[in-house]
């Protein structure tokens, strides 16, 4: 279980200081699926960097398994937005990276995150050889390949086209239930969130308070979004957000 218990962050000091996220707390159970929801610049990024252990939070303590959650590792991988690949190295080197950082020796090899990717024709070409979809395939892989047990991620689709954002996201859910990590999720994609969030939390326009909690219980299909519950959870988001009215 991942514990987010009363989480403040703050930049700067005293009253210069800037709230960014303002008292949040949250559960994911063991498998679990958690998405971010929330108005730009809000402190949805400030909120996960929390989480990872970045930075320390002024306030309140992230638990995973009831201790201190020690930071990136073998056990938690995040993936950023722009997937963070480095342009020198190939695809197999960029995937391999996760592993030489990791502290604990894992369990999967670069190759097999990539195969479980579709990336492992590509895997010595360097990124700027790729199309979008692909770099961010690699960061998906490169995180995979710790096998972790929590798997943090900041709006790692934004900006894709709709067909290849789904493929990705379909890809993503298989690989969620495949190997069971507890996801958190942060996206400003209403249809991501309720693709891929269990639960999803709606914060609040900066410094980020938990606004409502939309539970999504019939997600996990690859055909959800074409189901009733999706819509209505859609819907539910819309009005949380204050969109469309
Ligand atoms: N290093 C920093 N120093 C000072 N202020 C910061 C810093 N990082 C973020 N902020 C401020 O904290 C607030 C929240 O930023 P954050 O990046 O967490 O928002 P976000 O919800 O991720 O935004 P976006 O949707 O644009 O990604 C913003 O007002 C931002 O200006
Ligand atoms: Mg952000």
């Amino acid at each position: 279980m991942i514990e987010l218990h009363d989480i403040v962050v703050e930049y700067g000091n005293g009253a210069r200081a800037v709230r960014a996220v303002d008292g949040v707390s949250l559960k994911v159970p063991p498998g679990g699926s958690l998405a971010l929801i929330g108005p730009s610049g809000c402190g949805k990024t400030s909120l996960l960097y929390a989480i990872a252990g970045l930075l320390k939070p002024a306030v309140g303590e992230v638990t995973l398994e009831g201790k201190p959650l020690s930071g990136v590792g073998s056990r938690v991988a995040l993936i950023l937005q722009n997937a963070g690949l480095l342009p020198w190295k190939t695809v197999w080197q960029n995937a391999n990276l996760s592993l030489l950082l990791a502290k604990e020796y894992p369990k999967k090899t670069a190759t097999a995150a990539l195969e479980e990717m579709g990336l492992l024709e590509v895997k010595d070409r360097y990124p700027t050889e790729l199309s979008e979809g692909m770099k961010r395939r690699v960061g998906i892989a490169r995180a995979l390949a710790t096998s972790p047990t929590v798997m943090l991620m900041d709006e790692p689709l934004a900006s894709l086209d709709t067909l290849t954002k789904e493929r990705i996201q379909d890809l993503f859910l298989t690989l969620w239930r495949k190997h069971r990590f507890s996801l958190i999720l942060v996206t400003h994609d209403i249809e991501e969130a309720a693709f891929l969030g269990e639960r999803i939390a709606v914060l609040s326009d900066r410094p980020a308070r938990i606004k409502a909690v939309v539970d999504n219980p019939g997600m996990g299909e690859l055909d959800y979004r074409g189901q009733e519950g999706f819509i209505a959870t859609v819907s539910r988001l819309r009005s949380a957000l204050e969109v469309g009215r």
